[in-house]
């Protein structure tokens, strides 16, 4: 599938994934601003993505233990994801998601 990602200097950068998190692939491919520091365990906040308006029946909700996570988060929205706990398949062809700063 086609992730493609916004960065916070407004660059626009899509990459193809196999398996993993999206996380992951953002950190692959330097994506900036997504730092991935815990390793992808859900609990630093430096993968914090807001998930284009459109596409967020493809993730679907954040789970409890991401919620939390996030509620520390002055710039959280209701389009926030922690994208290490986005697993990519084939359902996320296609997905934007912005960086968040
Ligand atoms: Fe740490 Fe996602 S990589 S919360």
């Amino acid at each position: 599938p086609k992730i493609t990602f916004i960065t916070s200097e407004n660059e626009t950068i899509s990459v193809e994934g196999t398996s993993g998190s999206v996380m992951q692939l953002a950190v692959d491919n330097d994506i900036k601003g997504i730092d991935g520091d815990c390793g992808g365990v859900c609990s630093c906040a430096t993968c914090h993505v807001f998930i284009h308006p459109d596409h967020f029946e493809k993730t679907g909700v954040p789970g409890e233990i991401e919620k939390d996570m996030l509620e520390l988060d002055d710039n959280v929205t209701e389009y926030s994801r922690l994208c290490c706990q986005l697993e990519i398949s084939d359902s996320l062809d296609g997905l934007i998601v912005t960086v968040a700063q």
